[in-house]
């Protein structure tokens, strides 16, 4: 494949010019370069080019006991590669008490095979711990598994001792923990409190998990962190201005491995959606927060205190699911489609608010593939890199909206919001699955990536 005359935008550099790609990986870059015969040529002019988008926060399949989220590794990397996302690390879901750590990520790859459009990878998850579990840790170096979730809220929350025992353990296998920071005696004294009271509206969703539950939670964690010789940490989905504040006051002390995402829906959505009548469709945790927090959290983005816009994609049909809550919030599964609009509402934002498109690619595509192992095959436009490209028209104007996204749910949280600039064409591995509108790629032709240990950055 020979790309022409685009305006090729990565996260520290920009040109306009031709790129020539073989066997899926980038071997030339250059101007003029001519065709070679039987050359499938696209001319980009006019457009930008930049590396495949990289979401590591998404729950395909996922399982929450009441429900399933709606989205598999087929439907899910589809929407995805429509919205100009080539790679994901899915957060996989917890697995029968007791069970061993590979047995979810053994259930994932069998999820994910034969059904992925676009590259992948699993987060694993750690829901207790012991000797086994610490050991486990260091075998699934070698197939390719870097990263793990815990949770500080949830049935298989850890304790304080556990928590602090896979940091050390990371710590020394060079893996990074990515942290769902919630305070959950709290949340679940106020959830408790609240449908006692019959305040069972989706308000009660948000007005029971604080803002203050969250940072109290990731101040915790970044202290056990930081007695774990700076173990590399990642804040996932952070909501609000005040856990940013608490993070870059671990970052002035001195400590390392700080790394925080969030998420678009904390950054266009506020609370009062939550007061609609289809309130439910915003359930999700952390809650959606107010607008003094979207903004919080943009000034964070445009001082480079946040690293990565992941989606916390995890889709759940409003009609059917969602109203699981209709008479009481607490009964709603949590969670919220984003894998689609995640690149377009970046892109759009980081125009409008004069924020770099150097930066937008950083956060997006090369960050997260820095941070999880992944680069530079992935998040980058170099020669030896995967040819994961997205063209992108930046003067295509679009009103997102159910209609026109590919996800398999009967809503989006970002219903009407006016963009310019989209993608219109999508390349994984140097072939096309995506060329406006229509997918033409392959059920089943992405590859599980065996990502690396984590490296400073
Ligand atoms: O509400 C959310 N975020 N659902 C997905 C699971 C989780 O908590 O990350
Ligand atoms: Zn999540």
């Amino acid at each position: 494949m020979l790309i022409k005359n685009g305006n090729f935008i990565t996260d520290n550099e920009s040109w306009q010019g031709d790129l020539r790609e073989k066997d899926g990986i980038i071997v030339e870059l250059g101007e003029n370069l001519k065709a070679l015969p039987n050359e499938q040529v696209i001319d980009a002019k006019g457009n930008i080019v930049i590396p495949g988008g990289v979401d590591v926060h998404t729950h395909l399949s996922l399982d929450v006991g009441i429900a399933v989220a709606s989205d598999d590794f087929y439907t899910g990397t589809r929407a995805a590669a429509f919205g100009g996302t080539t790679t994901i690390v899915d957060h996989i879901g917890f697995g029968p008490t007791n069970c061993t750590l590979d047995h979810q990520i053994n259930k994932y790859h069998s999820m994910a095979k034969d059904n992925a459009v676009i590259d992948y990878s699993f987060h694993g998850v750690i829901q207790h711990v012991n000797d086994e579990t610490l050991d486990s840790m260091e075998k699934l170096i070698e197939e390719g598994i870097t990263s793990y979730k815990f949770y500080l809220t949830y049935d298989y929350k850890l304790s304080d001792a556990d928590c602090f025992r896979v940091l050390q353990r990371s710590k020394e296998l060079g893996l990074i923990i990515t942290v769902h920071p919630e305070n959950d005696g709290v949340i679940n004294y106020l959830k408790g409190k609240n449908q006692k009271e019959g305040n069972l509206s989706p308000i009660f969703h948000s007005k029971s998990r604080p803002i203050e539950c969250e940072v109290e939670a990731i101040n915790k964690i970044l202290i056990f962190a930081k007695m774990c010789n700076d173990a590399p940490i990642y804040i996932v989905h952070l909501s609000n201005g005040l856990g940013l504040d608490y993070i870059k006051f671990a970052r002035k002390l001195g400590q390392k491995n700080i790394f925080a995402e969030t998420c678009p829906q904390y950054l266009f959505l506020d609370e009062t959606k939550y007061l609609d009548t289809d309130g439910l469709k915003y359930v999700m945790s952390p809650p959606l927060r107010d607008k003094t927090n979207n903004k919080l959290l943009l000034q964070g983005i445009k001082e480079s205190h946040i690293d990565t816009i992941a989606t916390d994609h995890c889709p759940f049909f409003y009609k059917e699911e969602k109203q699981l809550g209709k008479n009481n919030f607490a009964k709603c599964p949590n969670g919220a489609p984003g894998i689609e609009a995640r690149i377009p509402l970046l892109y759009d934002k980081c125009v409008k608010e004069h924020i770099s498109l150097n930066k937008f690619v950083d956060m997006c595509s090369t960050k997260p593939a820095k941070i999880f192992g992944m680069y530079p095959e992935k998040g980058a436009i170099k020669v030896g890199s995967h040819c994961d490209l997205v063209i992108i028209d930046p003067t295509l104007k679009k009103t997102i909206c159910h209609e026109i996204l590919h996800e398999n749910v009967d809503y989006t949280p970002y219903e009407g919001i006016d963009v310019v600039g989209y993608p219109i064409m999508t390349i994984s591995r140097g072939k096309v699955i995506v060329e406006n509108g229509n997918f033409v790629g392959e059920k089943g032709c992405g590859k599980f990536i065996k990502r690396k240990v984590y490296n400073d950055l």
